[in-house]
Parts: structure tokens; sequence; C-alpha cells
């Protein structure tokens, strides 16, 4: 079973966690709530630090929440088998996180006033963070060398399939009122900013001592010693941290210690050549 994936309309998806009929029922059933709140990403873009600002800001700053329950209970992964269950039974306002791409996506949402975050991260630090997660999360196939991954993830042959369709695909929403797009570089250079205007976007009116709150909770290293946030009460035959650590770096720009000028230059061709269109500059894009 471990390491097999199946196809889902295109996309791969590892056997375990992941169901067929738990994806239809996502695409098809699922009821959305105008009160949801969606954290939406390509993985490895900063999922589990929106997560847990989203927690935070839910929570008006109080840690609490996020230091007695894991992230899945407080924002399930849709998508998933178990996640799928938590998500329907949570009380709102729900806070659910999926790495879906937007054309498999609930289609309930598309016709309800949720809001949605979309968090979009350097795809290079995106292949760079998924090369080694690959190489701890069990379900995942062994990556090979990082040549031969670079290759897979730049045809979108990884699970939830190609970064940029899956962006191309939800920056579709950019000028809807529901949807608010931030970068992983934004919460880097301006983690206390981006926070004051999600909160903004989401209705909530924080005081600074709760914003406050908020940045010292996500910081990395308070994320990184939190068990309910750095999933060490994850099964070791699920994910094995001594490999490599859920919060390995928590930086941006770590694909210069992986990527050679070669690498990195045929990533460019294919960046250009997919995103030209996008109509969005990203931080990246100005470097
Ligand atoms: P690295 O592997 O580059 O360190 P996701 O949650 O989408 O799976 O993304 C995981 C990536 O986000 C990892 O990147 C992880 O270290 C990083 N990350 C998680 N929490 C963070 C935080 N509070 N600050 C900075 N980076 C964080």
């Amino acid at each position: 079973m471990f390491k097999e994936y199946f196809q889902y309309k295109g996309l791969s998806f590892p056997q375990v966690i992941y169901a067929e009929p738990v994806l239809q029922m996502v695409e098809k059933d699922f009821q959305v709530r105008d009160d949801d709140i969606f954290n939406v990403t390509y993985q490895k873009s900063g999922t589990v630090w929106m997560l847990e600002i989203l927690s935070l800001i839910r929570s008006n700053g109080d840690p609490a929440w996020c230091q007695t329950t894991p992230n899945w209970d407080r924002g399930p992964w849709i998508e998933t088998v178990i996640g799928y269950r938590t998500a329907v039974a949570n009380k709102s306002p729900r806070i659910i996180s999926s790495h879906l791409p937007a054309r498999l996506f609930a289609k309930s949402f598309f016709r309800s006033k949720a809001k949605m975050i979309y968090t979009v991260r350097n795809p290079k630090d995106v292949l760079v963070s998924l090369y080694h997660f690959a190489s701890m999360f069990h379900p995942y196939k062994d990556p090979g060398t990082l040549d031969q991954f670079l290759e897979d993830f730049l045809k979108g042959d990884v699970p939830f399939g190609s970064w940029f369709d899956h962006v191309k695909g939800w920056m579709n929403l950019k000028d809807k009122e529901n949807f608010f797009f931030i970068t992983y570089e934004e919460l880097q250079e301006d983690l206390r900013g981006s926070i004051v205007r999600i909160s903004k976007f989401l209705g909530k009116d924080l005081d600074d001592a709760a914003i406050d709150s908020v940045v010292a909770n996500a910081s990395f290293e308070s994320m990184k010693s939190n068990k309910m946030s750095n999933f060490s009460l994850t099964p070791k035959f699920i994910m094995n941290q001594k490999k490599s650590a859920f919060f390995r770096k928590g930086i941006s720009g770590d694909w210069k210690n992986h990527l050679t000028k070669a690498q990195s230059e045929c990533f460019d061709h294919v960046y250009h050549e997919r995103l030209q269109d996008l109509g969005v500059t990203f931080p990246w894009d100005k470097k």
C-alpha cells in the first residue's frame, strides 16, 4: 500500500490517507458554510504556518487552542479521509485546509461567501522543501536525486500535480472579494503587517496585544516546539522526522543552496513559459 499512488482526474494521490470516494465527496457533496475560512496552498508553501495564524486570530491571540489541539483538528485537510470527517463535524466558524487545485475543489465554495486565504511560495523553495518532505513522509515515493525530482516537479508528476496549474487555477479568483492571496515571502518580510491584513480581511478587529500574541505564537521557533503543531504526535510510520524535520529551515531562498545554475535556469525557463500570462508579480519575480 505504502508509496503507491492512485490517479484521480489526472492527479496522483497516495494510497494511504486519501481515497477516491472522499475526493468525490469534497467536490460534489461538501457543504461550505458562509462563515468558513479556507486555508489553501500548494503543499510546502506555508500551510501549517497560515493555519497557526488563522487559529490564533480566531482565538483573539489566545494560544490555548493551539497548545491543546493538534493543527489537523483545528484546520483539517478536507481532502484526507480523516480530515473530511473532522471538517464536517467541526463547529463554525470552521478553518479548513486544502492542497487541492481549484478544479477539484468543493463546488459549493464557489457559490458561497466563505473566505479563502491562498498562500503562494517561491516554487524553487517549494521544490526543495517538498524534496526533503518526500524523504520523510512515508506515503510519498522516494524522491530520488534532486535532478530527477526537479524534472518530476516541473512536469507536475508529483502528488497534487503541477505547481503552475495550481497557482494559475486559484489565481483566477484574485479579484473576488472573498479571496485573499499572500506569499510566504511576505509573511517572512513582515509577519505583523501580514497578520493585520489577514485579520482585516476576516473582519476581526484585534487589539495590539492580541496581534503581538499571534506574531509570537506563530513564529518558527514557537511552532517548532509546540507538539500540537510540529507533527511529533504523528505516528513514525507516517513521518520520520529523524530523516528531515517538518520544521526544517523555515527560510526563503534555500533553493540557492540546492540548485545548480543549470537547474535554476531550466526552472526559470518553464516558469516563464507557464506563468507569463498570469498578470501578477510575486516577490521573487523582482529579484
Ligand atoms: P522548509 O522545508 O523550507 O523549512 P507546509 O506547511 O505547506 O507543508 O510548508 C512547510 C514549510 O513551511 C517548511 O519549509 C516549514 O519549515 C515552513 N514553515 C512552517 N512554519 C513556519 C514558520 N512559522 N515560519 C517560517 N516557515 C515556516
